[in-house]
């Protein structure tokens, strides 16, 4: 790409996708995310240099929810190595919906298909070293503050709450899983410590950045400190173009082709390699469970300056 991105540029293209959101709705099956601001419209882009632009309510905080599947694949990875994970856990997309369960049965022994849908991601957060979901969520906090560089980053406890009380569905997945033995130990604990990493609350700059991580190889910006090792953040941005927007993932390769994860919230993380990292936030959903103005964007943005990967 020959021109940075300018913020008057960044402004404008969110006024022109701000109407979108009255196409989507806010999730409510978590009680506390009804509770969003339906207009709230942010996008951020952190060059691999270090330069970052801006534009919207860049202020706004909102939860990570399935973004941090990435986040917890890439630390699980870290903790027990390739092999332990994909064993209890494939690696092919699914066309169903994240919560979706039926599929679970199908293949003997039992095994989610991926790390993004709920089924996956819950096998993963069981798997994050920690002898309590407070220590579980601790070490994912202090890899998210090492990402972004800011301490001060914490777990929403009010949503947190809202989604453990109401999380039946994936109560049911983990049952399953722990029957099969994909997960281990209590079910309760392992759901209040994937329901605090859902919770996890940032906004558009720091989701940016550490989607820049992913495309600098998994350094950090500043000090070239492999955070991430290469090979555990190709593994994530490569889930994050065939699952990463779940049963939209193809639809979304051929519209818009940057390896992203959305996040029933309305945020959405893109990490292109050679590029650096963009992040949108509007909590309007489509049907699919993504953001509405944030697909919309990065279709945009692609368009005009050629950012498909393929
Ligand atoms: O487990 C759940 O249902 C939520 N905590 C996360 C789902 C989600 O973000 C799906 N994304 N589009």
């Amino acid at each position: 790409m020959e021109e940075k991105i300018s913020t008057t540029t960044l402004e404008e293209w969110l006024e022109n996708v701000k109407p979108f959101a009255y196409d989507g709705q806010l999730a409510d099956y978590i009680p506390a995310l009804a509770k969003q601001d339906p207009e709230d419209l942010a996008v951020s882009i952190y060059y691999l240099d270090g330069d970052c632009v801006h534009a919207g309510d860049v202020e706004s905080c909102f939860t990570l929810q399935s973004i941090s599947k990435v986040i917890a694949l890439a630390l699980a990875l870290i903790d027990n190595g390739e092999d332990y994970v994909f064993e209890r856990v494939g690696m092919e997309p699914t066309g169903d919906p994240f919560h979706s369960i039926y599929r679970l049965e199908q293949h003997r022994p039992s095994k989610p298909l991926n790390p993004m849908i709920n089924a996956g991601a819950l096998a993963v957060s069981n798997m994050i070293h920690g002898q309590t979901p407070d220590e579980k969520v601790g070490r994912l906090l202090s890899f998210i503050h090492e990402m972004t560089d800011d301490h001060s980053i914490r777990f929403n406890s009010e949503v947190a709450s809202s989604e453990f009380e109401t999380a039946f569905l994936n109560r049911s997945l983990l049952y399953y899983l722990k029957q099969h033995k994909v997960v281990t130990g209590s079910v309760e604990e392992t759901l209040d410590a994937y329901t605090k990493q859902c919770s996890v609350e940032l906004n558009v700059r720091h989701l940016s950045k550490i989607g820049a991580l992913f495309a600098n190889e998994g350094r950090d910006l500043n000090s070239g400190r492999q955070i991430i090792p290469k090979h555990f953040a190709r593994i994530c941005k490569t889930f994050m173009v065939t699952c990463g927007m779940y049963d939209a993932s193809g639809s979304f390769a051929i519209k818009v082709g940057i390896p992203a994860k959305s996040g029933v919230s309305g945020g959405v993380m893109g990490s292109l390699n050679g590029f650096g990292g963009i992040a949108v936030y509007g909590p309007a959903l489509d049907s699919k469970g993504n953001s509405v103005v944030g697909l919309k964007l990065l279709e945009m943005l692609s368009n005009r300056y050629d950012l498909s990967i393929f």
